[in-house]
Protein backbone atom coordinates (compact mmCIF):
# COMPACT_ATOMS: atom_id res chain seq x y z
CA UNK A 1 0.00 0.00 0.00
CA UNK A 2 1.25 3.87 -0.76
CA UNK A 3 0.30 6.78 0.29
CA UNK A 4 1.20 9.87 -0.87
CA UNK A 5 1.91 12.95 1.62
CA UNK A 6 0.78 16.50 0.42
CA UNK A 7 3.07 19.33 1.59
CA UNK A 8 0.95 22.66 1.06
CA UNK A 9 3.09 24.84 2.65
CA UNK A 10 5.83 27.41 0.12
CA UNK A 11 8.63 26.00 2.60
CA UNK A 12 10.10 22.33 1.37
CA UNK A 13 11.73 21.25 4.64
CA UNK A 14 9.69 23.59 7.19
CA UNK A 15 6.89 22.86 10.15
CA UNK A 16 4.39 21.53 7.48
CA UNK A 17 7.24 19.04 6.04
CA UNK A 18 8.34 17.85 9.55
CA UNK A 19 5.04 17.13 11.14
CA UNK A 20 4.26 15.10 7.70
CA UNK A 21 7.89 13.43 8.14
CA UNK A 22 6.90 12.15 11.29
CA UNK A 23 3.59 10.14 9.66
CA UNK A 24 5.53 9.22 7.07
CA UNK A 25 7.74 7.52 9.39
CA UNK A 26 5.34 5.72 11.37
CA UNK A 27 3.29 4.61 8.52
CA UNK A 28 6.84 3.18 6.75
CA UNK A 29 7.25 1.04 10.03
CA UNK A 30 3.87 -0.59 9.59
CA UNK A 31 5.04 -1.54 5.97
CA UNK A 32 3.25 0.99 3.82
CA UNK A 33 5.34 2.91 1.49
CA UNK A 34 5.29 6.75 1.68
CA UNK A 35 6.08 9.67 -1.14
CA UNK A 36 6.21 13.60 -0.19
CA UNK A 37 4.82 15.49 -2.83
CA UNK A 38 5.47 19.22 -2.78
CA UNK A 39 3.43 21.54 -4.17
CA UNK A 40 6.45 23.98 -4.60
CA UNK A 41 6.61 28.39 -3.71
CA UNK A 42 5.53 28.82 -7.27
CA UNK A 43 2.12 30.70 -7.65
CA UNK A 44 -0.67 28.13 -8.20
CA UNK A 45 -3.73 30.24 -10.13
CA UNK A 46 -7.15 29.30 -8.42
CA UNK A 47 -10.16 27.78 -10.28
CA UNK A 48 -12.25 30.34 -12.34
CA UNK A 49 -15.23 27.72 -12.65
CA UNK A 50 -14.92 27.33 -16.59
CA UNK A 51 -16.45 24.05 -15.82
CA UNK A 52 -13.63 23.01 -18.97
CA UNK A 53 -12.85 20.16 -16.88
CA UNK A 54 -16.35 18.60 -17.28
CA UNK A 55 -15.84 17.92 -20.89
CA UNK A 56 -11.37 17.88 -21.01
CA UNK A 57 -11.25 15.07 -17.74
CA UNK A 58 -8.53 17.62 -17.16
CA UNK A 59 -8.09 21.19 -15.23
CA UNK A 60 -8.33 23.69 -18.43
CA UNK A 61 -4.80 24.81 -16.67
CA UNK A 62 -2.05 22.38 -17.45
CA UNK A 63 0.16 22.96 -14.54
CA UNK A 64 0.96 21.03 -11.41
CA UNK A 65 -2.60 19.89 -10.72
CA UNK A 66 -2.75 17.75 -13.27
CA UNK A 67 0.55 16.25 -12.81
CA UNK A 68 -0.50 15.59 -9.22
CA UNK A 69 -3.82 14.35 -10.64
CA UNK A 70 -2.52 11.66 -12.52
CA UNK A 71 -0.05 10.51 -9.98
CA UNK A 72 -2.66 10.36 -6.90
CA UNK A 73 -3.93 7.27 -9.24
CA UNK A 74 -1.51 5.07 -7.54
CA UNK A 75 -1.71 6.09 -4.24
CA UNK A 76 -3.67 4.05 -1.75
CA UNK A 77 -4.11 7.26 0.75
CA UNK A 78 -3.65 10.56 1.42
CA UNK A 79 -2.51 13.20 4.00
CA UNK A 80 -2.36 16.67 3.10
CA UNK A 81 -0.35 18.83 5.31
CA UNK A 82 -0.84 22.93 5.62
CA UNK A 83 0.71 25.53 7.52
CA UNK A 84 -2.07 27.66 8.95
CA UNK A 85 -2.52 31.35 7.17
CA UNK A 86 -4.84 33.69 9.05
CA UNK A 87 -6.87 30.89 10.76
CA UNK A 88 -7.17 28.92 7.35
CA UNK A 89 -5.28 27.01 4.82
CA UNK A 90 -2.00 28.48 2.40
CA UNK A 91 -3.61 29.56 -0.58
CA UNK A 92 -1.49 28.23 -2.90
CA UNK A 93 -2.63 24.56 -1.11
CA UNK A 94 -6.17 25.93 -1.62
CA UNK A 95 -6.15 26.88 -5.05
CA UNK A 96 -4.30 23.30 -5.43
CA UNK A 97 -7.18 21.40 -3.59
CA UNK A 98 -9.92 23.40 -5.31
CA UNK A 99 -8.93 22.16 -8.64
CA UNK A 100 -7.26 18.76 -7.96
CA UNK A 101 -10.67 18.05 -6.26
CA UNK A 102 -13.06 19.43 -8.92
CA UNK A 103 -11.43 18.10 -12.17
CA UNK A 104 -10.85 14.29 -10.33
CA UNK A 105 -14.41 14.49 -9.81
CA UNK A 106 -15.36 13.59 -13.63
CA UNK A 107 -12.19 11.23 -13.98
CA UNK A 108 -12.04 7.63 -14.29
CA UNK A 109 -10.95 5.78 -12.15
CA UNK A 110 -11.47 8.04 -9.63
CA UNK A 111 -7.92 9.31 -7.99
CA UNK A 112 -9.06 9.67 -4.70
CA UNK A 113 -12.60 8.03 -4.28
CA UNK A 114 -12.96 5.56 -1.01
CA UNK A 115 -9.26 6.42 -0.39
CA UNK A 116 -8.50 7.02 3.30
CA UNK A 117 -7.35 10.80 3.85
CA UNK A 118 -6.49 13.23 6.76
CA UNK A 119 -5.37 16.65 7.10
CA UNK A 120 -2.23 17.40 9.13
CA UNK A 121 -2.13 21.32 10.23
CA UNK A 122 0.90 23.26 11.70
CA UNK A 123 0.76 26.90 13.37
CA UNK A 124 2.59 29.02 15.23
CA UNK A 125 -0.19 29.51 17.82
CA UNK A 126 -3.83 29.93 16.16
CA UNK A 127 -6.37 28.62 13.72
CA UNK A 128 -5.67 25.32 13.58
CA UNK A 129 -9.05 23.47 14.39
CA UNK A 130 -10.99 25.59 11.45
CA UNK A 131 -8.26 25.04 9.23
CA UNK A 132 -8.66 21.26 9.80
CA UNK A 133 -12.26 21.80 9.15
CA UNK A 134 -11.54 23.42 6.03
CA UNK A 135 -9.29 20.66 4.93
CA UNK A 136 -11.26 17.72 5.74
CA UNK A 137 -14.56 19.10 3.71
CA UNK A 138 -12.68 18.32 0.54
CA UNK A 139 -12.36 14.19 1.59
CA UNK A 140 -16.07 14.81 2.76
CA UNK A 141 -17.02 15.27 -0.77
CA UNK A 142 -15.60 12.73 -2.51
CA UNK A 143 -16.64 9.41 -0.46
CA UNK A 144 -13.06 9.07 1.33
CA UNK A 145 -12.96 7.99 4.54
CA UNK A 146 -11.75 10.34 6.99
CA UNK A 147 -8.52 8.73 9.08
CA UNK A 148 -8.78 9.81 12.97
CA UNK A 149 -6.49 10.15 15.41
CA UNK A 150 -6.39 10.97 19.29
CA UNK A 151 -6.73 14.57 18.87
CA UNK A 152 -6.91 17.14 15.90
CA UNK A 153 -3.91 16.71 14.01
CA UNK A 154 -1.88 19.37 14.60
CA UNK A 155 1.23 20.36 15.38
CA UNK A 156 2.50 23.91 16.96
CA UNK A 157 5.67 25.86 15.98
CA UNK A 158 7.33 28.60 13.82
CA UNK A 159 10.48 26.45 12.86
CA UNK A 160 11.05 22.73 12.40
CA UNK A 161 13.18 22.82 15.95
CA UNK A 162 10.01 23.69 17.71
CA UNK A 163 7.58 21.05 15.88
CA UNK A 164 10.27 18.32 17.01
CA UNK A 165 9.53 20.02 20.59
CA UNK A 166 5.90 19.77 20.55
CA UNK A 167 5.81 16.17 21.92
CA UNK A 168 1.99 16.08 21.88
CA UNK A 169 1.71 17.38 18.19
CA UNK A 170 4.04 14.50 17.44
CA UNK A 171 2.40 11.99 19.06
CA UNK A 172 -0.83 12.30 17.90
CA UNK A 173 1.01 12.31 14.08
CA UNK A 174 2.17 8.41 14.95
CA UNK A 175 -1.36 7.78 16.19
CA UNK A 176 -2.73 8.88 12.90
CA UNK A 177 0.01 7.47 11.07
CA UNK A 178 -0.84 4.08 12.52
CA UNK A 179 -4.46 4.19 12.04
CA UNK A 180 -4.04 4.59 8.52
CA UNK A 181 -2.00 2.39 7.82
CA UNK A 182 -4.56 -0.23 10.07
CA UNK A 183 -7.52 0.81 7.81
CA UNK A 184 -5.36 0.48 4.64
CA UNK A 185 -4.81 -2.97 5.30
CA UNK A 186 -8.58 -3.77 6.92
CA UNK A 187 -9.36 -2.33 3.20
CA UNK A 188 -6.80 -4.80 1.62
CA UNK A 189 -8.29 -7.78 3.78
CA UNK A 190 -11.70 -6.57 2.36
CA UNK A 191 -11.04 -6.63 -1.21
CA UNK A 192 -8.82 -10.08 -1.16
CA UNK A 193 -12.52 -11.72 0.60
CA UNK A 194 -14.05 -10.17 -2.19
CA UNK A 195 -15.93 -7.09 -0.07
CA UNK A 196 -16.99 -5.19 -3.30
CA UNK A 197 -17.29 -0.96 -3.00
CA UNK A 198 -20.36 0.63 -2.49
CA UNK A 199 -22.81 0.70 -5.36
CA UNK A 200 -22.89 4.29 -6.63
CA UNK A 201 -26.10 5.50 -7.73
CA UNK A 202 -25.91 6.51 -11.41
CA UNK A 203 -27.49 9.48 -11.46
CA UNK A 204 -26.28 12.43 -9.35
CA UNK A 205 -29.04 14.57 -8.02
CA UNK A 206 -27.93 18.51 -8.16
CA UNK A 207 -30.95 20.24 -6.41
CA UNK A 208 -30.35 23.89 -5.69
CA UNK A 209 -32.38 26.06 -3.07
CA UNK A 210 -33.73 28.17 -6.04
CA UNK A 211 -37.31 27.09 -7.17
C1 LIG B 1 0.85 34.67 5.75
C2 LIG B 1 0.99 33.90 7.05
C3 LIG B 1 -0.09 33.79 7.89
C4 LIG B 1 0.01 33.08 9.09
N1 LIG B 1 -1.10 32.96 9.88
C5 LIG B 1 -1.00 32.27 11.04
C6 LIG B 1 -2.16 32.10 11.87
O1 LIG B 1 -3.27 32.53 11.58
N2 LIG B 1 -2.00 31.41 13.03
C7 LIG B 1 -0.78 30.89 13.41
O2 LIG B 1 -0.70 30.30 14.47
N3 LIG B 1 0.31 30.98 12.61
C8 LIG B 1 0.23 31.66 11.44
N4 LIG B 1 1.33 31.74 10.62
C9 LIG B 1 2.55 30.98 10.98
C10 LIG B 1 2.62 29.61 10.30
O3 LIG B 1 1.39 28.96 10.27
C11 LIG B 1 3.59 28.67 11.03
O4 LIG B 1 4.84 29.28 11.16
C12 LIG B 1 3.73 27.34 10.30
O5 LIG B 1 4.19 26.39 11.22
C13 LIG B 1 4.71 27.41 9.14
O6 LIG B 1 4.78 26.17 8.48
P1 LIG B 1 5.82 25.89 7.28
O7 LIG B 1 7.20 26.00 7.88
O8 LIG B 1 5.54 24.51 6.82
O9 LIG B 1 5.57 26.90 6.24
C14 LIG B 1 1.25 32.45 9.44
C15 LIG B 1 2.35 32.57 8.57
C16 LIG B 1 2.22 33.28 7.40
C17 LIG B 1 3.41 33.38 6.46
Amino acid sequence: MKVLLVNGSPHKNGCTYTALSEVAKVLNEEDTKTDIYWISNKPIGGCIGCFACAKKKRCVFDDIVNDFTAKAVEYDGFIFGSPVYYSGMNGSLMSFMDRVFFSASVQEPHPFRFKPAAAVVSARRAGTTSTLDQMNKYFLHQQMPVVSSRYWNMVHGNTPDEVMRDEEGLQILRVLGRNMAWLLKLMEAGEKAGVPLPKQEEQRIATNFIR
